[in-house]
């Protein structure tokens, strides 16, 4: 396990090339997974506008493990992409280690995407033609280990999600809770301090279920990765320290 929570760089470092560390990162080493949103509000303008968000308001600390609760629709998974600097709010602020993500040049915000959050999508998001090793392997080589050491840390992260026998299988030779269980080695192998988590027990039966949460507990407390999960699964809310409930794209409680 040692292996998967190492960082893919040292804090404040940005790996240019193998074996080049070049200190350019903006951030601080310490309050990298501080979040902050301050008023967010999340308008998605198609045939019809959605208000997905609305006015929400809310703090991560560094260290926390937060669940996220609330009816399909609601914007839960808005949130969530807000929070890894997947999208920008139409208006309000999502601050990381007090920046504004959606000041940042599209650069610093792929840049703090690719080094500081991991994530673990609702729909998994593997690549079709990459084997369940390769798709765990990607973010690795985007940001270039040497491959010894990928091969050992995408044989660990399997290993800890149960998957080794399946190293080798594309994603369509995987049943749904397998898939899910690679998309979780692939965000936990780069051990980034914020780990956002879209249902991540979705598709699992109770007891892989139970085996990630634990697993999620240990990355938490021993690796100090800030952990953010969107959640129908009230033993999956239990495992955390707190519950953010929305409703119609509003914070309705927030039970520190
Ligand atoms: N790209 C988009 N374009 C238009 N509307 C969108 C888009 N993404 C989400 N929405 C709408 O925004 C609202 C919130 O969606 P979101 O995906 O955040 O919900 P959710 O809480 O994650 O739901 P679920 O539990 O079903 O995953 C929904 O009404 C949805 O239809
Ligand atoms: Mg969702």
């Amino acid at each position: 396990m040692q292996v998967i929570f190492a960082r893919v760089a040292p804090a404040g470092e940005r790996i240019r090339s193998p074996g080049s560390v070049v200190d350019t990162s903006p951030y601080g080493a310490e309050d990298l997974a501080v979040l902050e949103l301050r008023s967010v509000t999340k308008t998605y303008d198609g045939k019809s506008t959605v208000t997905a968000l609305s006015s929400v308001s809310l703090r991560v600390e560094a260290g926390e493990m937060v669940a996220i609760m609330g009816p399909s629709g609601s914007g839960k998974s808005t949130l969530l992409n807000l929070m890894g600097g997947l999208d920008i709010p139409s208006a309000g602020e999502v601050l990381v280690a007090g920046r504004d993500l959606s000041r940042m040049s599209e650069e610093d915000r792929s840049l703090f995407r690719r080094e500081k959050v991991s994530y673990i999508f609702q729909a998994y998001h593997l690549m079709p033609t990459l084997t369940a090793a390769q798709n765990v392997a990607l973010p690795l080589h985007l940001a270039g280990h040497s491959r010894k050491e990928i091969e050992s840390r995408v044989e660990a992260a399997l290993s800890s999600v149960g998957l080794s026998p399946r190293a080798s299988h594309l994603p369509d030779e995987l049943s749904g809770g397998e898939r899910q269980r690679v998309a979780i080695a692939r965000a936990l192998v780069t051990g980034a301090p914020l780990l956002l988590a879209d249902e991540p027990t979705g598709n699992l039966d109770s007891v892989r279920g139970e085996e990630i949460l634990h697993l999620l507990q240990r990355i938490h407390s021993e690796g100090g990765t800030t952990i953010a999960m969107v959640t129908h699964d009230s033993r999956a809310a239990a495992a955390c320290s707190r519950i953010i409930q929305i409703r119609d794209g509003r914070l309705e409680s927030d039970g520190l």
